[in-house]
């Protein structure tokens, strides 16, 4: 991490070049959908705000099933040139989640999904989201440093959990910034995915690097795991255990 900038960790992802192809692997309405949705109707939410939109795969089934006013932040202009092209019926702006360019108490809702192991300074961030809300709720989706240390493709690739506890902040971290920025009733939720099998589609999605860890893995393990793995689900046509996809969604009030 580059402590001298408040909002970029030393990750290598230009998501300008990614956009065109970044919904190829990554969907929204993960397993965290529905306690956004909870959290976002126990704060009346109508003024919504979402850090880190991206493409915009949160924000169209957001307002499918909870019609209100959102405005889509993110960095990235690449990235809302795709969210843009869907037509989703939001304002987006081209900003920082550190330096929000928006007046105190606008928002009485914000979220943000998988966008918060890019912020260098939790607290600005923290700040930010504390400033911006008339005393709502912000919600963060992330994954923990237990469920990465859990995670199965750990026997594959063996920087997979140095990887990526290195760039996600761990849950009371999080926790801690949000209680300093002036955040109450800081809760951490844990919810999964069904599990699925670790087969050949799987395997296909890794070796398209669908996450952006095997970006950073160094490229000969990157290419060994693939291959050991490969050959292993080819041996039975999927590993013994399934994967549960885990998330938390960490969440206080303004
Ligand atoms: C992993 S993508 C997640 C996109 C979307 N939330 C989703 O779940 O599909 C992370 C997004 O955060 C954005 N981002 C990273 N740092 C940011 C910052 N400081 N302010 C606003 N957006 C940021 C990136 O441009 C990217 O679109």
């Amino acid at each position: 991490m580059n402590p001298s900038h408040p909002d970029k960790r030393a990750t290598p992802i230009d998501y300008d070049r990614i956009a065109p192809d970044y919904d190829t692997h990554r969907q929204g309405r993960g397993p965290y959908f529905g306690e956004l949705l909870r959290l976002a109707r126990a704060a009346d939410a109508e003024r919504v705000l979402e850090l880190g939109a991206g493409t915009g795969n949160n924000t169209a089934p957001f307002l499918e099933d909870l019609p209100c006013r959102l405005v889509a932040l993110d960095r990235s202009r690449g990235m809302l040139a795709r969210h843009a092209a869907k037509g989703i019926p939001a304002t987006r702006v081209n900003a920082s989640a550190v330096a929000l360019p928006f007046a105190d108490g606008a928002f009485d809702f914000l979220f943000a999904t998988y966008m918060l192991h890019h912020i260098g300074d939790l607290d600005a961030l923290a700040r930010e989201c504390h400033r911006v809300l008339d005393g709502g709720t912000a919600a963060f989706v992330t994954v923990s440093h237990d469920f990465i240390r859990r995670h199965p493709m750990n026997a594959w690739f063996p920087s997979f959990a140095a990887v990526d506890c290195a760039r996600f902040q761990d849950i009371p971290a999080i926790e801690a910034a949000l209680r300093r920025a002036g955040f109450a009733e800081v809760h951490a939720t844990d919810v999964e995915s069904p599990p699925r099998p670790i087969d050949a589609d799987y395997v296909g999605r890794v070796a398209d690097r669908f996450i952006s860890t095997y970006d950073l893995l160094p490229p000969e393990e990157f290419a060994e795991g693939v291959a050991r793995l490969r050959a292993e689900v080819a041996k039975h046509g999927a590993l013994p255990n399934p994967i549960v996809r885990e998330a938390t969604v960490v969440y206080a009030q303004a």
